[in-house]
């Protein structure tokens, strides 16, 4: 459900961004925009410059020039930790997650406060009572005290996104979510950007499985050689019409 701040203001603007990795003109001026409870794929060619566009927004890597407005103020996304802060969460096909701990560890790793107490008496049970309850929303049969390194790569990826959603996190970047996973693994990634987006969740998606993603996207911007050259609503494409593009851009 796509909401908008007071007077329409979106979650994120992202103003003429540029980026350099030193002679290679990775973005060249690109705008983005993201409201509230709104899916953007993001898609293109290899080398379009979708996942640097993420990792600037999630604090991996630094803008040479452009603006970047959070909920209409200027930020400086800097770090990682600064991208948590603003509540941007990153899940990648290889997580940041702590391998030898619980799933529930993970999903309250790093939170020294939390509404289930200050670390060190956080209440247990609490704890495993809501990570219980956000994992059975995404459909996700794993125990909250089995170790992550047993849980399959899609079961990982939701253990992130268990994180991000108790953790009311405002927008969250699925890079290649759905890359080398079977039906199955693609229906529960699906699962958890409904999830998302009915929390309120800001998704932004890299993915190249359009007729998969499709339903569950709002809108798609297609990136060729550091430049966004189309933009279209669901209502007004099609899998086969996203498609089409793609090979008519790349052939
Ligand atoms: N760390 C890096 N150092 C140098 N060049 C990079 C780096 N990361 C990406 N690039 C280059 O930037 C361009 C955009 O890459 P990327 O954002 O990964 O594209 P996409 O995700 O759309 O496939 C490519 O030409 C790629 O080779
Ligand atoms: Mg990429």
């Amino acid at each position: 459900m796509v909401n908008t701040l007071e007077n329409g203001i979106p979650l994120l603007a992202a103003e003429r961004i540029e980026k350099w990795y030193g002679k290679i003109h990775a973005l060249r001026g690109i705008d983005v925009v993201i409201h509230p409870g709104e899916a953007l794929a993001l898609i293109g060619d290899n080398g379009a410059g979708k996942s640097t566009f993420a990792k600037i927004v999630a604090g991996v890597e630094q803008k040479t020039s452009g603006r970047l407005l959070w909920k209409g103020k200027e930020v400086d996304i800097s770090s990682i930790k600064q991208a948590r802060n603003l509540g941007i969460e990153t899940v990648y096909q290889e997580q940041a997650l702590a391998p030898q701990l619980t799933v529930m560890q993970n999903i309250f790793l790093g939170r020294t406060e939390t509404k289930f107490g200050i670390l060190g008496i956080l209440d247990n049970k609490k704890m495993a009572e809501a990570a219980r309850r956000v994992l059975d929303e995404l459909g996700l049969a794993v125990g909250v005290n089995q170790e992550v390194r047993f849980c399959s790569g899609g079961e990982q990826q939701g253990v992130a996104v268990a994180r991000a959603i108790l953790f009311k996190a405002n927008l969250v970047i699925l890079d290649e979510p759905t890359r080398a996973l079977s039906t199955r693994g693609v229906e529960r990634i699906l699962q958890f950007i409904r999830s998302m987006k009915n929390e309120g969740i800001a998704v932004i998606l890299i993915s190249h499985v359009f007729p998969q993603i499709f339903p569950i996207t709002d809108r798609f911007m297609f990136m060729s050689r550091g430049q966004v050259i189309a933009e279209k609503r669901r209502e007004e494409t099609s899998p086969e019409d996203l498609s089409r593009m793609i090979i008519q851009k790349t052939a």
